[in-house]
């Protein structure tokens, strides 16, 4: 694979980062994950528009260039010949000197890394399958509308969910499903679908928007608020979004089946119109 380091193009096996950055000592870091179907780039410019609102939140001494990030993106696809997958950008805080909770704000070179990783997203097992989900406590810290690099918990959260013979968990707080460990969650009951209203609590997802937008054109009743646990369980059909799993059925929940126990119809026209759409 041919991976990018702070404008150079290399090997995957002479990539170097230093061990002082702030993205390897304090998880100081953002990321966007952008899909990439037939060569082309799903939903680009959210996925950058996010990743300058990350850096302002966190602020971070990034400037983000639009049409050079699109080259890049395009240089990385073109070199690795990726078809089917996405490119995961990550910029973190850069390496100041020594180990300090502090950092300062102007001099710190940030450090910018992408690479490609080849996945199906079209035409998956789990379009036709569905997933099982669990549903866990939400632990993870009060801004997850920043896409920082620190996942532990989500994947924590994950490894759980397998060893309970699930796919994925959907975190709850204080009663009601925020989202699950890489995705943003919905249920849908009597035709309405609902899924958390965006705020602190949860990423603002790019494919959120674009399902939400879908939706409208369907014409399909929208409500957004938090969601509890228990309507999750009497749900006539649940899904989750994200850049790679575009909108996924949801066929069970704590082992409880939600609805039939089959990828719902809701779910399944969303993707259709969002492939339409987007690709
Ligand atoms: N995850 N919620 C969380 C916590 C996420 O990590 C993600 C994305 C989403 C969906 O956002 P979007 O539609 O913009 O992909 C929601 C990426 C894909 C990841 O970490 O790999």
């Amino acid at each position: 694979r041919t991976v990018y380091v702070n404008g150079d193009y290399l090997p995957e096996n002479e990539a170097t980062v230093s061990i002082f950055d702030r993205g390897f000592l304090f998880a100081d870091g953002i990321y966007e994950v952008t899909t990439v179907v037939d060569g082309k780039l799903i939903g680009f410019d959210g996925h950058i528009k996010r990743l300058q609102r990350s850096a302002d939140e966190l602020k971070m001494n990034i400037k983000v260039d639009e049409p050079e990030m699109l080259e890049i993106h395009r240089e990385l696809v073109k070199r690795n010949n990726l078809d089917q997958g996405m490119i995961y950008l990550q910029y973190t805080r850069g390496n100041p000197g020594d180990r300090d909770f502090a950092f300062p704000p102007e001099d710190t070179k940030p450090t910018l890394v992408m690479f490609t990783q080849e996945k199906k997203v079209v035409g998956t097992a789990v379009e036709e399958n569905g997933l099982k989900v669990v549903t866990l406590e939400d632990l993870r810290w009060g801004r997850r509308d920043i896409k920082t690099v620190q996942l532990l918990y989500p994947s924590l959260a994950k490894m759980e969910a397998k060893a309970r013979g699930a796919d994925d968990a959907w975190m709850v707080q204080d009663g009601f499903v925020t989202e699950g460990t890489s995705n943003n969650a919905y249920i849908v009951k009597d035709g309405t679908i609902i899924t958390r209203h965006l705020s602190n609590d949860i990423l603002h997802g790019i494919t959120r928007k674009s399902i939400l937008a879908c939706a409208q054109l369907l014409q399909m009743k929208v409500e957004e608020r938090p969601f509890t646990v228990d309507e999750a369980y009497a749900a006539d059909e649940a899904f989750a979004t994200s850049a790679s799993g575009f909108a996924n059925p949801i066929v069970e929940i704590d082992g409880k089946k939600v609805g039939s126990g089959k990828p719902g119809e809701v779910s399944a026209k969303l993707r259709e119109l969002y492939i339409e759409e987007n690709m």
